[in-house]
């Protein structure tokens, strides 16, 4: 695994200058574009990693995965009575399925849907904020892991459009908080910053029907039961890279999360977990280097979403 990694590093980087990054939330622009990391953990406990595997990014919407699992562990298939699965076929921060679908957004992962989520979270805990943080740092084996409070603070101040859907939505019943305090929240989340080994980490249970892995390696938690883990899995899979989501599908076939951090981390049922970070953006908000690299990976190992 070390070798494939080594070799998909060196095709990716043959990439860099394709792609953008964010810049629509100020202090992501100040990102160095030219920056690769891979890291595979296996559900037995070992991982591999090349390259910045070990430089913290800005997991953005890679959060929601975490926010959705947490709001799902919390009130259970209640969160469906607020927001819908299925893909969207729109860019993550669109509206224009909101209106004529009164409020219920297409799925947790696009932006209006991880506001609602965000909302649920926000009724359900008195201290979102550390209930979050406490769950991500035992997920990732991290315990200084935290979110980039200047990251916060400038998407806070551009968040705009986020607003006007958390309007809308509450103009639709969708919405119990005041749209400051869980926005104030939502930017948080994302603005959680981890590295690959951590974010494979993090989502090992993923990969090992609901389990988290503890610091030895050792079987440790059930963290979600397992049927909730297939499912999320699906949802990964339909839903987690947006208007892309049928591409990805395509050209990786894994469940997937993406963020404009550049972040993007994929599930290998049974097999292990993948997070990949390359800053560099298409025109869908998705890494460059970070897909090409995954459907190299799965070229390579021919992993696919069936748990073997
Ligand atoms: O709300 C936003 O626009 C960002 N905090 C997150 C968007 C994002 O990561 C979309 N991912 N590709």
């Amino acid at each position: 695994m070390q070798d494939i990694l080594a070799q998909i590093s060196d095709e990716a980087r043959a990439l860099f200058g394709q792609g953008k990054v964010a810049s629509y939330i100020p202090a992501l622009a100040k990102v160095n574009p030219r920056q690769f990391g891979i890291a595979v953990a296996f559900t037995d406990g070992q991982t591999c990693s090349v390259g910045d595997a070990n430089v913290p990014f800005s997991l953005q919407s890679i959060s929601k995965l975490f926010t959705f699992v947490l709001a799902l562990k919390a009130i259970g298939d209640d969160v469906w009575k607020r927001v819908g699965r299925e893909p969207s076929g729109a860019a993550f921060n669109s509206m224009v399925q909101l209106e004529t679908e009164h409020g219920i957004p297409r799925n947790p992962f696009i932006n209006a849907g991880a506001l609602v989520i965000t909302d649920i979270l926000t009724s359900h805990y008195a201290h979102l904020d550390y209930a979050l943080l406490g769950a991500l740092r035992k997920l990732a084996d991290a315990p200084m892991l935290n979110w980039n409070t200047e990251v916060a603070k400038s998407e806070r101040g551009t968040s705009h459009r986020n607003m006007a859907m958390a309007y809308f939505m509450k103009s639709c019943g969708n919405f119990h908080n005041a749209p400051e305090l869980v926005l104030d929240n939502y930017c948080r989340q994302c603005a959680v910053e981890m590295n690959c080994v951590q974010l494979a980490q993090a989502t090992m249970f993923l990969a090992h029907s609901g389990r988290n892995l503890g610091q030895s390696g050792q079987a440790n938690a059930q963290f979600l039961n397992a049927d909730d883990a297939r499912r999320v899995n699906a949802l990964l899979l339909t839903c987690g890279a947006y208007d892309a989501a049928g591409d990805y599908a395509y050209r990786i076939g894994l469940p997937v999360k993406t963020g404009v951090g550049g972040g993007i981390v994929a599930v290998a049922p049974g097999i292990g977990t993948i997070a990949v970070w390359a800053p560099e953006l298409d025109a869908k908000g998705n890494s460059v280097l970070g897909g090409f690299a995954l459907e190299r990976l799965v070229e390579l190992t021919r992993w696919t979403p069936h748990a073997t």
